[in-house]
């Protein structure tokens, strides 16, 4: 099948299946153990040349292209109508290669500072049960609310140093609590979703390495106030560490 699916996940995301011929996927994935040497940054993110030269080469595929520039569109409706502002910075393209040594990656429940994200799985972890997936939230903040974006912000920014197992309890009560669900990646697929007002993470992995690019499209600009908040809680945290 190829098709967009809006299904049971409502407005949360659209998916579109078989976009990328499983044949780039294989080529991506060598790519990547080809270089593997190169880079292996702690936090599993590179916003790199490969994650550009990738995502150029997605663009070559007429359906994707296609997709990514209706979907644009749509964003770009999106700014005008809710943001009431232009959007027309360049796309940011990041390639997350995350394995289980970097639990710190996982259970990170975040909005992104982008209003379009465009995900490309190239690879799940073999474990059926902590793959990698994709969790998506039903709670969709108000962008132009200021006030409560900086108190989410804050609340997140202390969630992230919660240690990793409390923040797995925290994120596998909501998801039986149905206060999220579970996407189940597949590579091939691509997943749209406005990460600007969707909160959002990824499951860990307990072998083998997820593997994403992901397209930001559109930064909205709102969180220059929320960097200075918690820029400020790291310092004290770290002046609060010293002292002991
Ligand atoms: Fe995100």
């Amino acid at each position: 099948m190829n098709g967009k699916q809006e299904g049971p996940h409502g407005s949360l995301l659209d998916i579109y299946f078989n976009v990328v011929p499983l044949k780039v996927i294989e080529t991506l994935n060598a790519t990547i153990d080809g270089t593997r040497h190169d880079w292996s940054p702690a936090d599993g993110r590179r916003e790199s040349v490969m994650a550009n030269s990738f995502a150029t080469l997605l663009r070559e595929n007429a359906c994707f292209q296609a997709i990514e520039s209706q979907v644009c569109a749509a964003a770009d409706t999106w700014a005008r109508t809710v943001l009431k502002r232009e959007v027309s910075d360049k796309p940011l393209h990041v390639l997350r290669c995350v394995g289980p040594d970097a639990d710190s990656q996982s259970y990170l429940r975040h909005f992104d500072s982008h209003l379009l994200t465009i995900l490309v799985p190239l690879q799940l972890a073999p474990d059926g049960e902590r793959n990698g997936d994709l969790i998506m939230h039903a709670f969709q903040r108000k962008a132009n609310s200021t006030i409560a974006n900086l108190l989410t912000k804050s609340y997140l920014f202390f969630e992230h140093g919660l240690p990793f197992f409390i923040r797995r309890v925290l994120a596998t009560r909501d998801l039986s609590r149905a206060h999220s669900q579970r996407i189940e990646c597949s590579p091939g697929n691509i997943y749209v979703f406005n990460g600007l007002i969707t909160l959002h993470h990824n499951l860990d992995v307990t072998v083998g390495e997820r593997r994403m690019l992901i397209i930001h499209h559109y930064d909205a600009g709102l969180t220059a106030g929320a960097r200075s908040v918690t820029r400020s809680f790291r310092l004290l945290r770290d002046r609060l560490a010293g002292m002991v």
